[in-house]
């Protein structure tokens, strides 16, 4: 399973892709609005220079010709971009004419399998799935995603699913075991994922045991350097 990184944060994304794990970015309006001193232009400039994974862009427009028209100006930005376009009627007919053109979308907030499949068919080639928000109302957002990709792959549709609204790494797991194609995570669940209490306290006994053989080496290699331990 691929992993994007869901944020606009440049250091964050710098971060990641020294790890080696960084697949992708996501961006949105609202991860927009914790940058600053950054037009949105700038930010999508610098994220494409880091990666060359897809880069996904949000339009805002609520109609169709103005969708169009960030979604061209954004895919002017670098080749990697990705124009995300908000699920609803407008947005189906403006992912459709993306494809057309050749310009790629991620069809986002999406909340039932029936929408992801009428994304995909518009030609979307990234379908993403809410998990966390559908979470928070008390129902299971991992249901869409199971199904998606069922559908996806039933079908042999050319669409990858892309499970987003992540909270928690346990969200990652489930995506990759139900087969999701990618998820992306905000930071703190790349960094969750990287822990475990065992691996961490595994790390300090290791160093501690090896510092305690070097110096009972350096001790017998030359006896009576280091003083005498006192009763
Ligand atoms: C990513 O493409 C989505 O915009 C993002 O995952 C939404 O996450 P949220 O529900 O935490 O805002």
């Amino acid at each position: 399973m691929k992993l994007f990184l869901d944020t606009a944060d440049i250091e964050e994304i710098r971060t990641v892709h020294r790890w080696g794990v960084l697949d992708g970015v996501t961006t949105n309006p609202t991860l927009f609005a914790k940058t600053t001193g950054m037009s949105y232009d700038e930010v999508l400039k610098h994220i494409c220079g880091i990666t060359s994974g897809p880069v996904s862009a949000e339009v805002v427009a609520d109609d169709v010709e103005g969708m169009l028209a960030e979604g061209r100006h954004f895919a002017k930005l670098a080749d990697n971009i990705v124009v995300k376009v908000p699920m609803s009627e407008r947005g189906l007919e403006a992912i459709s004419r993306f494809k057309a053109e050749g310009i790629k979308t991620n069809c986002t907030l999406i909340f039932t399998a029936n929408q992801g499949l009428l994304a995909a068919k518009a030609g979307a080639s990234l379908l993403s799935p809410f998990v966390g928000r559908v979470d928070d109302i008390n129902e299971e957002g991992m249901t869409v995603v199971r199904e998606l990709v069922e559908i996806i792959r039933f079908y042999e549709i050319d669409s990858e699913v892309l499970t987003a609204s992540v909270r928690h790494p346990r969200h990652v797991t489930e995506a990759a075991l139900a087969g999701s194609h990618v998820a992306t995570l905000p930071f703190k669940v790349f960094s969750q994922m990287v822990h475990h209490p065992l691996t961490d306290k595994g790390i300090v006994q290791f160093k501690r045991d090896w510092e305690a053989a070097r110096a009972a080496a350096a001790e017998s290699a030359a006896p009576g350097s280091r003083e005498p331990a006192r009763a």
